[in-house]
């Protein structure tokens, strides 16, 4: 009797236990799959209070990028780039490589592989670090590995195109114009020339020519409606499909050049060029804003509503929305045209020592070197989530062993 109900209760604990176990096992399973998606970091790595703080000003991410740089200890950073075509526009600097295919001008050694995702076996998406997507709205393909990076890059207006700015949060890394993404990029190129550039002289303006330029290919609400109501103050010369009226071959001298250069010196022809953004989003300023500097034209600017505040100098360009109405810009253009040294003073910035602080970080994060701070990012995170390969400094892991201990 006794060990009948002795038998019973043990096989009621057997099964209690047992569900248990099934319980706890299923659990474990499920937090398991949760806990995949993110990585966190360890911060047994040296730095990583640092390594992990967003950096606000040049300085700050000058010093990240040495950090990264040393942790980093020489090891190749792999990033394949998809799609192959469609990437760089035709006006663009090539990428130069080193001879063992790292990225040339870049302290972290990185290959930087433009190929069709669709062409790599699944053994070689397994050995990159990161995939690196242009102007997609979703990675092609799922991650080869727990670690692995999925970038997406876009620096074009989420206005325009939200499906470019990942809302889903389907990528690891952003890349966009928005100081807030994770690798922050402007449109800025070649800054180091704007300083010889000289001012336009009024003087050779003739009288038969309008006083603006403007070169827009995509028609938006605001250059529809806008630029007719300032051209009835104030003639414009449109090189581009948005209100076109000029053709390029009206400066002959401009006609051997490449598109980037044929741009420039257009725009070189005239003392102001309509600068008129898809949007006013913060931080998107594209070509059509920087490039104008690197000509002796002054930009009209209708944009990024923080703009301002990353030019080389405040008054370095004319703001659309300082003038209360379309008559009052025209009325000040037209007063710039007649006093030369008021016009120079929109010149002044490119003969001063030093430029704004915001405009600085701009340059130093600017599309040039893009591919190499991409990669730096990545090898960030790979310190970070403790898979590098750390240098040997005794002092630094020797505190940290101690603490461990303690713990
Ligand atoms: C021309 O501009 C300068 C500099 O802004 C100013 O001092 C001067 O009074 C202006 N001249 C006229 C005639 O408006």
């Amino acid at each position: 009797m006794w060990s009948a109900i002795n038998f019973k209760n043990n096989n009621r604990w057997i099964l209690y236990i047992s569900i248990c176990i099934l319980f706890l096992f299923i659990c474990t399973s499920l937090f398991n799959i949760t806990l995949d998606d993110t990585i966190k970091p360890n911060y047994l790595v040296p730095f990583a209070d640092e390594l992990s703080t967003k950096p606000t000003n040049l300085e700050e991410w000058k010093r990240m990028h040495y950090l990264v740089n040393f942790l980093n200890n020489e090891q190749n950073v792999l990033i394949y780039v998809t799609p192959k075509d469609s990437y760089k526009s035709d006006d663009s600097t090539k990428l130069k490589y080193k001879f063992d295919k790292t990225l040339a001008k870049c302290e972290v050694p990185c290959i930087w592989n433009e190929i069709r995702i669709e062409d790599l076996t699944s053994e070689e998406l397994k050995t990159a670090d990161a995939i690196f997507y242009v102007n997609q709205p979703a990675p092609l393909k799922s991650k080869a590995w727990k670690g692995q990076k999925f970038i997406q890059y876009t620096l074009e207006s989420a206005t325009y195109y939200p499906q470019y700015h990942d809302k889903n949060k389907l990528f690891d890394i952003h890349v966009t114009f928005d100081e807030d993404s994770d690798v922050p990029t402007s449109f800025i190129r070649d800054p180091e020339k704007w300083r010889t550039k000289q001012p336009f002289d009024m003087g050779k303006l003739p009288s038969s020519s309008p006083p603006i330029s403007l070169i827009a290919s995509q028609w938006t609400d605001f250059r529809k409606s806008w630029i007719p109501t300032l051209k009835e103050h104030i003639p414009i010369a449109s090189f581009g499909s948005v209100h076109w009226n000029t053709n390029w071959d009206i400066h002959p001298e401009c006609a051997d050049l490449n598109p980037y250069e044929i741009k420039n010196c257009i725009i070189s022809k005239y003392p102001f060029h309509l600068s008129i953004e898809l949007s006013q989003e913060k931080d998107y300023s594209t070509e059509k804003l920087w490039d104008v500097f690197n000509s002796g034209s002054v930009p009209i600017i209708w944009g990024a509503p923080n703009s301002r505040s990353y030019l080389p100098h405040p008054k370095s360009a004319i703001f659309i929305d300082d003038f209360p109405d379309v008559r009052a810009l025209a009325d000040h253009l037209k007063y710039l045209i007649e006093n030369n040294t008021a016009y120079l003073e929109y010149h002044q910035w490119r003969t001063m020592k030093e430029w704004s602080e915001g405009f600085e970080r701009k340059v130093y994060m600017n599309i040039e070197n893009m591919e190499c701070n991409v990669c730096k990012e990545v090898a960030r995170l790979r310190i970070l989530e403790g898979r590098g390969n750390l240098p040997q400094f005794p002092t630094v892991l020797e505190n940290v062993e101690n603490d461990d201990n303690n713990l």
